[in-house]
Parts: structure tokens; C-alpha cells; sequence
């Protein structure tokens, strides 16, 4: 029986694919294509859905394994963090804690062949505002007819399992919760369930390889068993869903963290290399002090993002808490764009071009405050479990909570 590794051997795998990314990035990126030649090698040394349990065939590694190998993949090749993260953290964390004995064995072997599922929550009208979604699945007969528009999907067009959060109705149209429908594409032969749609591909800042996705559901038909039941029901799937996506925050603030360990890596080098008024730039105390809170920003990133790796939400739940996710997720991403941009600075114009890899870099983490809920979002979540209070955003939201206290 396949063991499973130690950390140190993730790291080492990880290190060895890293080393064979970092010369194609700049590729991916100019040419805007997604990478998979990496992706092939990732499935192929087990780092695709190495969190899957081994009886479906992963290697049953834990979140703190993943979050060491997403660091050392993202310091050469962000858009392969990024799939990694997904096979790992994303929405097939939520199938396989919250399936069905037929949707994990329908679900595993995709992404172990090497499938980044998309995740699709964010709608034009509901950014931020994620439980004001206007998606709907309607009970119709003995399926569910999904209706709406998702954008800023991540894998959009290339992925082949699709987990929709949607707002479910019942056959008279009365609002259920909001529950999860698995669908499948099979883009290599061009294959979308009648209903479904990839409307448009974003033209993005960084990360240029991965499309992002515009997706639309006319009249959709999901069937009873893709139907991803979280565990209170719909009425609070909402938050079961989003309990399981604490673990994919956890994966993108890594790989923010991890952009900007490599950025500090390439710092050094450079400070030793480059020698201006007769001196190596390693010499002035300036650059010593930046590189220093460089160094204090990745540490503490690195620090946050493992506990919150390690650690277990409410009744025991295998997912990330909530507020150790956020707070680490929201420091993380913003501790990378100043790293990565200090880092930039170091090298000069030099740093500006495209012979170092810093200008993608730079590029690359910026979303890192935008998807998977905005630093600000993110902070108000800690907030509120700081004071133990609910934060609710909406005009009107503290005058219903103190209604339904005196009701
Ligand atoms: P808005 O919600 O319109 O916010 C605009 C600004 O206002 C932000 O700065 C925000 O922080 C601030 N703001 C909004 N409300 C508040 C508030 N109450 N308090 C303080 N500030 C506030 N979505 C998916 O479903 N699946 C994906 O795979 C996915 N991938 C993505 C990949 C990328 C590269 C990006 C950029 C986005 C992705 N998204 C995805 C969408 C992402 O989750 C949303 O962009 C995000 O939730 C914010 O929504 P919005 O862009 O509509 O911004
Ligand atoms: N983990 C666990 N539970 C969560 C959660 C999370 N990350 N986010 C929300 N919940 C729970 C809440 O605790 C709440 O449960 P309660 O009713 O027991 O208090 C329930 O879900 C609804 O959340 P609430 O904060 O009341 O919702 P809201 O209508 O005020 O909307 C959010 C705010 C949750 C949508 C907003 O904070 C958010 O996370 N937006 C970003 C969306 C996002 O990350 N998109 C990424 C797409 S890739």
C-alpha cells in the first residue's frame, strides 16, 4: 500500500517540479495559455488531489502538507499554486466531506488525472455580497433547473468539474437556502451539458494563463445525485459551503505568501550581484532594512497560514477556521504585494522588465486582496469574531438583528 509522505518529502517533490516550472512561467503567461505540461506533472508525482483520502486514491495528505507544497510551487510558477491549490483546497474539499459515496468516486479521479475544478459563487450583482446570488435551482419534477450567470469563475472553460452555488427553490418557487450542484465539462472534446455556457474570458492584470470565465446556466438540468446536499440542509448551506471553502482561503493566502518568498529569494541574489557605487547593493543599509521587513512579512505570513492550516472549525469540522483562514488569508495577500514590490525596487529598472521575473510576480499577486473574498471582506470577518458579534453589511442589517432579538 502507497505510503504517505513526510513533509519533507512534499517539500521535496515540490522543490523538483518547482525547478522545472520556474523556466516556463514567463511562457504561460505571455502567451496567456494554460499550463498543461505542469499539470501533467503534477498528477503524475501525486500533487494533484493529494488531500483526497486514499481510499479514492489521493494520498490522504493533510492541509499542512498542501500549504507546504503550494509555498514552493508558487516561488516559481503562481498559475500552477493556483491549481495546485484548487486540487487540493477548493471545491473538492467540499465534495469530499460533504458527498455522496457516487459524487467522491465520480469526483476523485478527476482531479487526480489531473482536473482544477472551478468553484462558481461570484455573480455580476453579487460580489462580495455573496448570499445576495440570484442563481437558482428550481425544483422541477425529480431534477433541479438552474438558471444565471456566474463570473470571475477560475478555470472557466478548462475545467471539467463545475461546483455551482446556487439559490434553491422549491416547485413553487419559494426560497430553500443555497445549496451546491456538481456539473461536468469535458472541454478537450468540446462537451458542455446542454444549458451550460462559457460566455466570455476576462483579459486579466497577472496570472494570465488561467482563464477567468464568465459562465451562464440556461435551464440547466441537474440530477438528484449531483445534487451536493451540505450537511444542515440548504436552509444553512450557505455556511456549510463556505466552512468548507475556509480551506481554499487558506491555499490562496499560501500562495501569496509563496509568491513572495520566491521575490525575496531573487532579492538576495541580487543585492550580492549588482554593484553600484563600487560597492555591492548587499552593503546599503537601506536595502539591508527593506530586506529585512521582507524577510519579518513572509515569516509571519508563513506562521498565520500554517495554524490556520492546522487547525479545525467548529464541532470538530476537518475545515480551517474561519477566523484564523480569514486573518491569515488578509495578511498574507497583503503583506505579498509590498514584498513583491519591494522586491521590484531592489532590482531597478531591471526589476521593471521582463529578464527577471519580478514584473510577473508583481503582476501575479495582486489578486491576491480581490479573489476568494477582498482583504477588506475578510477583516470584517475577524472583526466579528474578535468582538463576537454578527458584522452584518447591509443598510438595514442591525435594525433586523435587533428586531429579531426582541421578537
Ligand atoms: P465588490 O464586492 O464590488 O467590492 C468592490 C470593493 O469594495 C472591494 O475593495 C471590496 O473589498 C469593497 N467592499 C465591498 N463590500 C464591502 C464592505 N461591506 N465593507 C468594506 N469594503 C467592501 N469568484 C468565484 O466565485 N469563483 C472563482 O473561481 C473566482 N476566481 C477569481 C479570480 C480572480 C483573479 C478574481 C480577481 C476574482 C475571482 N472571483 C471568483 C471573484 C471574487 O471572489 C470577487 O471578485 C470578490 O468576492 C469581490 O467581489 P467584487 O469583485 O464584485 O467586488
Ligand atoms: N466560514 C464559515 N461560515 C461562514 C463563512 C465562512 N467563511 N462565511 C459566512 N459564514 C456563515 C456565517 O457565519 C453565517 O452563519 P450564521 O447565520 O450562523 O451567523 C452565514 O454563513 C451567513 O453569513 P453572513 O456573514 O451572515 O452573510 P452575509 O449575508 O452578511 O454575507 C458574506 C457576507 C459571508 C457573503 C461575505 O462575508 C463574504 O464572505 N463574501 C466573500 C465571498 C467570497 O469569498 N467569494 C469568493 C468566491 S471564489
Amino acid at each position: 500500500m502507497e505510503q504517505i509522505h513526510s513533509t519533507d518529502t512534499y517539500r521535496a517533490i515540490a522543490q523538483e517540479l518547482a525547478a522545472n516550472f520556474a523556466p516556463r512561467a514567463a511562457e504561460w503567461d505571455k502567451s496567456r495559455t494554460y499550463c498543461w505540461q505542469n499539470v501533467a506533472e503534477l498528477a503524475e508525482a501525486g500533487i494533484m488531489g493529494m488531500t483526497i483520502p486514499k481510499e479514492y486514491g489521493g494520498k490522504g495528505a493533510s492541509y499542512h502538507d498542501a500549504v507546504v507544497v503550494i509555498e514552493e510551487i508558487a516561488k516559481s510558477c503562481t498559475l500552477s499554486a493556483r491549481i495546485v491549490v484548487e486540487a487540493n483546497m477548493g471545491g473538492i474539499s467540499a465534495v469530499m466531506a460533504y458527498g455522496t459515496e457516487a459524487q467522491k468516486r465520480f469526483a476523485a479521479p478527476l482531479v487526480l488525472a489531473g482536473d482544477k475544478p472551478a468553484i462558481c459563487i461570484t455573480e455580476p450583482e453579487a460580489g462580495s455580497a455573496a448570499t445576495e446570488m440570484t442563481t437558482t435551482a428550481r425544483r422541477t419534477g425529480d431534477v433541479y433547473v438552474l438558471n444565471g450567470r456566474k463570473h470571475w469563475i477560475t478555470g472557466g472553460g478548462v475545467s471539467r468539474l463545475h461546483l455551482i452555488f446556487a439559490r434553491v427553490l422549491d416547485e413553487d418557487g419559494e426560497d430553500q437556502g443555497i445549496g451546491g450542484y456538481i456539473v461536468h465539462c469535458d472541454p478537450d472534446n468540446g462537451v458542455e451539458p446542454e444549458g451550460f455556457r462559457v460566455a466570455g474570458r476576462e483579459h486579466t492584470l497577472g496570472l494570465c494563463g488561467m482563464p477567468e470565465a464568465e459562465l451562464v446556466f440556461e435551464d440547466l438540468v441537474v440530477e438528484d445525485d449531483m445534487v451536493l446536499l451540505p450537511p444542515s440542509g440548504f436552509r444553512r448551506g450557505f455556511a456549510d459551503l463556505m466552512n468548507a471553502y475556509n480551506s481554499q482561503r487558506v491555499g490562496a493566502g499560501t500562495i501569496a505568501m509563496g509568491v513572495a518568498a520566491g521575490a525575496l529569494e531573487h532579492a538576495k541574489r541580487y543585492l550580492k550581484e549588482r554593484h553600484q557605487f563600487g560597492r555591492p547593493l548587499a552593503e546599503f543599509q537601506g536595502l539591508q532594512w527593506m530586506l529585512a521587513d521582507m524577510d519579518a512579512g513572509v515569516h509571519a505570513s508563513r506562521l498565520m497560514l500554517h495554524e490556520a492550516a492546522r487547525s479545525r472549525g467548529p464541532d470538530g469540522s476537518i475545515f480551517p477556521d474561519i477566523m484564523m483562514a480569514a486573518r491569515a488569508k488578509a495578511f498574507a495577500s497583503e503583506t505579498a504585494i509590498k514584498v513583491v514590490n519591494d522586491a521590484l525596487q531592489m532590482f531597478g529598472a531591471r526589476g521593471y522588465g521582463d529578464k527577471e521575473p519580478l514584473e510577473r510576480m508583481y503582476r501575479d499577486v495582486r489578486m491576491f486582496t480581490i479573489g476568494g473574498g477582498t482583504a477588506q471582506i475578510l477583516k470584517t470577518q475577524v472583526a466579528g469574531q474578535l468582538l463576537g458579534i454578527k458584522t452584518p453589511q447591509t443598510r438595514d442589517g442591525y435594525a433586523k438583528l435587533a428586531a429579531r432579538a426582541g421578537e
